[in-house]
C-alpha cells in the first residue's frame, strides 16, 4: 500500500500561509501528514508546542532530516534550488516557482522568519512516525493532541477502502470515531483540502452527510496567488456537558 507514497514533495502544494493561522497554531500540539515536512517547519515556527510528523511514506523521515541539515546550512535565497537539486531521495516533479513557494510558506517569506525557523530547529525536534492514518491504533499509543491535519488524503479514499471490505459510510464513520479519540477536547482535526473553491464541493457534502452527528466546516482563504479562494475543511471536537 505504501509504495504508492514513495516520492517525497519538495515543498508543499497546499497554501499553508493562507490556511494555517485559522488553525491558531501557537501553544498546540500537532500531529500532521505532510511528506515535504513544510507542514511541520511552518507549526514549528508558528509556535507549536509540540510537532508529530505522521506519514505513510517511509522516506519523509530521512527527507525531514535532510531537508533541516540543508536550512541550517544555507541562506533562504539558496535554499529552493539546493532541495529542488538534491537526488538523495526521490522527489515529485517539481511545480512550482521560488515566488510561489515563498507564497506558500511563511518560514521562506522573508530573511527574519527564515532566520526564526532556524533557531527554533536548533531548540526544538520535529518528531516522526511512519504510519496509515486508516490504521492509526497500529503506530499510535494513547497520546492527544490540540490538531490533526490530515492535508487532502481522503481525496485518495478509494485507494484505502479497496482492502477493507467496508462501504465508504461504513470506513470513514469508523476511522473518524478513531481520529476523534487522538484528538483533545477543543480540538480541531483538518480533513479536507480545496485548491480552487470554485471546484464541484461534492467531498464536502458527501463527508457532511456520512459524518452527519458533526458539524464540519468549510473556510476559505485565499490562494497562493491571491487571485482565487482554496479551502479547508475542518472538525473542532466539543467538550460534552
Ligand atoms: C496526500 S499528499 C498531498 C501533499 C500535500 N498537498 C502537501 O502539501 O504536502 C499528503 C501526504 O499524505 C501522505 N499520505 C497519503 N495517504 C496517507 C495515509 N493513509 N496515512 C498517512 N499518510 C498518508 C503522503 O505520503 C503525503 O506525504
Amino acid at each position: 500500500m505504501s509504495n504508492i507514497f514513495q516520492k517525497v514533495y519538495p515543498f508543499t502544494t497546499e497554501n499553508i500561509a493562507g490556511y494555517f493561522p485559522i488553525l491558531k497554531l501557537e501553544n498546540k500540539s500537532l500531529l500532521t501528514v505532510g511528506s515535504s515536512a513544510d507542514q511541520a517547519l511552518n507549526a514549528l515556527l508558528l509556535g507549536a508546542s509540540r510537532v508529530v510528523l505522521y506519514d505513510i511514506n517511509p522516506n519523509t523521515y530521512e527527507y525531514l532530516k535532510l531537508k533541516k541539515e540543508m536550512i541550517l546550512g544555507e541562506k533562504r535565497e539558496n535554499i529552493y534550488k539546493r532541495i529542488i537539486s538534491q537526488k538523495i531521495i526521490s522527489q515529485t516533479e517539481e511545480l512550482f516557482s521560488w515566488r510561489d513557494v515563498q507564497n506558500m510558506n511563511p518560514y521562506l517569506h522573508d530573511d527574519s522568519s527564515y532566520e526564526k525557523l532556524q533557531q527554533v530547529l536548533k531548540e526544538k525536534e520535529i518528531e516522526f512516525k511512519e504510519g496509515n492514518i486508516f490504521t492509526m491504533e497500529e503506530t499510535l499509543s494513547n497520546e492527544q493532541f490540540d490538531r490533526i491535519i490530515f492535508s487532502n488524503i481522503l481525496q485518495y479514499l478509494p485507494i484505502f477502502i479497496k482492502d477493507s471490505n467496508k462501504s465508504k459510510e461504513e470506513f470513514l464513520k469508523e476511522n473518524f470515531e478513531k481520529w476523534l479519540s487522538y484528538l483533545k477536547e477543543d480540538g480541531i482535526i483538518q480533513l479536507l483540502y480545496y485548491y480552487g473553491i470554485n471546484n464541484n464541493l461534492n467531498d464536502y457534502i458527501e463527508t457532511s452527510h456520512i459524518l452527519n452527528e458533526y458539524v464540519l466546516y468549510l473556510q476559505t482563504f485565499s490562494d497562493f496567488q491571491g487571485d482565487k479562494e482554496d479551502g479547508i475543511v475542518t472538525y473542532q471536537k466539543r467538550r460534552k456537558d
